[in-house]
């Protein structure tokens, strides 16, 4: 049983922390924003995530975890201090460090004996390295300290199961000592540990998101192609991946990558790839492409509806994925101001990401609160996440319901021969119109 401090309770503190509590360890979660911290203390989630809520309030009431403001106090009381703060895209698409070295001299400011510093945050190769240079300025060198990078694998959906059972673990250390500490809070959760330099591990963060994003763009090209010759890319992935090496997961064509990692990481890769002199040229294509499939969706539905001005329109889906409320980097977030601002009157669904929309995009188009209430008179509807009750759309009401039968699928939820029975105008992507 260890005494772990995780400062910044966004997505990646508060899982991995509440997950640390649930193997027995004593967790302290804390963040400088008290609000969110009363919140916290009083079973309030401020995300969404399935199974996470009930494991917070098992693992408070059992005493593992608590939730704290007072920041310099948990770093006193603690053994291994995570660091899990935002690291947001500036401008130039480079991760801002801003908060991990603001974090990194509190630490500095508050070590009372050995610790073991561990980032959790993504952040680029050589934050490790500066973090343990901030704490030995700040500290004056008075106590022992290691600095360890243990990045995060987890998907936001299934973040408690991808933590509870990570495929992998990777650290990177200072120490051996540092390295066998981490690797014990890992044993509940994995036999795999990768053990690596702290540059190492930091890079193998970048090199799994940009791979990952890489097998999506590359299919959204191959999508692009089957389009123009007639063949159908569900058929190439499943083909594509029944060789082991490939594999087939992420080979889902569609309307392409969005979320708060993917498109962030891909471009910090790319700076750091500038910075020390390298030309990374497929990554520029993986981003370029992912940002074209958007404009390939939108230009689907003006091909086949012309002039959009005075079009009613209803989009299903506003988060990046579904089983989460978060809209970061979402299609929807380009695709219906663009709507908008062409004079389309559009309406949106999503089950459970109004909210977060609303404070982002406004009323650029009104919500509604189920999928069939946006489709009524729509003269086109287009589906950009694949959340389950999308799927089980009863798909005659939806005809009737609609002005015209044209459904534009950025997530090729249906079968074709279904869509072309039922009479529907279906435009999926990389398959047969
Ligand atoms: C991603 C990685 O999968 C995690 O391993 C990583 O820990 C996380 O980023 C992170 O860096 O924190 P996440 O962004 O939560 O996780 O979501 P994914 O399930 O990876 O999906 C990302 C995007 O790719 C979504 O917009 C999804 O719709 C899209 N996608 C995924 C496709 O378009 N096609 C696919 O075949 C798979």
């Amino acid at each position: 049983m260890k005494k772990i401090t995780v400062i910044g309770t966004g997505y990646v503190g508060l899982v991995s922390g509440t997950c640390f509590a649930d193997a027995g360890n004593d967790v302290t979660c804390c963040d400088i924003d008290q609000v969110k911290i009363n919140n916290l203390s009083q079973g309030i989630i401020p995300i969404y995530e399935p199974g996470l809520k009930e494991l917070v309030h098992k693992n408070v009431r059992s005493g593992t975890l608590h939730f704290s403001a007072n920041v310099p106090q948990a770093i006193l009381d603690a053994e291994v201090v995570y660091i899990a703060v935002g690291t947001p895209m500036n401008s130039t698409g480079e991760a801002d460090l801003t908060y991990v070295k603001q974090v990194a001299k509190t630490i500095a400011e508050n070590l009372n004996g050995y610790k073991v510093i561990v980032t959790k945050s993504t952040v680029p190769v050589g934050t490790g390295r500066l973090v343990e240079k901030v704490i030995r300025k700040y500290s004056k060198d008075q106590h022992p300290f290691d600095v360890v990078s243990n990045p995060e694998f987890l998907r936001e959906g299934s973040a408690i199961k991808d933590t509870l059972n990570m495929e992998r673990a990777v650290i990177g250390a200072t120490s051996e000592k540092a390295f066998q500490i981490i690797a014990e809070l890992h044993q509940p959760f994995t036999s795999n540990i990768v053990k690596a330099s702290l540059e190492t591990a930091e890079i193998i963060k970048y090199a799994a998101n940009a791979f990952l994003a890489t097998k999506i763009s590359f299919i959204n090209d191959i999508a692009n192609i089957c389009e123009r010759v007639g063949a159908d890319v569900t058929k190439v992935s499943a083909g594509v991946g029944l060789d082991s090496r490939i594999g087939n997961k992420f080979l889902q064509a569609g309307v392409g990558f969005g979320g708060s990692c993917f498109p962030k990481d891909t471009a910090a890769l790319l700076h750091i790839a500038e910075d020390c002199g390298y030309d990374f040229k497929l990554i520029k294509a993986v981003i370029e492409t992912n940002e074209k499939q958007r404009v390939h969706l939108v230009e689907k539905l003006v091909n086949s509806l012309g002039e959009l001005k005075g079009k009613t329109i209803s989009v299903l889906g506003l988060a990046f994925k579904p089983n989460t409320n978060d809209i970061r980097s979402s299609p929807a977030l380009d695709i219906i101001p663009y709507l908008a601002e062409q004079g389309a009157i559009v309406k949106a669904y999503d089950p459970i990401a109004i909210v977060e929309t609303k404070k982002q995009i406004g009323y650029q188009c009104s919500y509604t609160e189920n999928a069939y209430e946006a489709i009524k008179g729509s003269d086109a509807c287009m589906i950009l996440t694949d959340w389950q009750d999308v799927k089980n759309l009863d798909l005659a009401k939806v005809k009737q319901l609609m002005n015209q039968p044209l459904i534009v699928d950025g997530r090729n939820l249906f079968k074709l021969e279904r869509m072309q029975e039922l009479g529907f105008t279906y435009l999926s992507v990389g398959r047969p119109a």
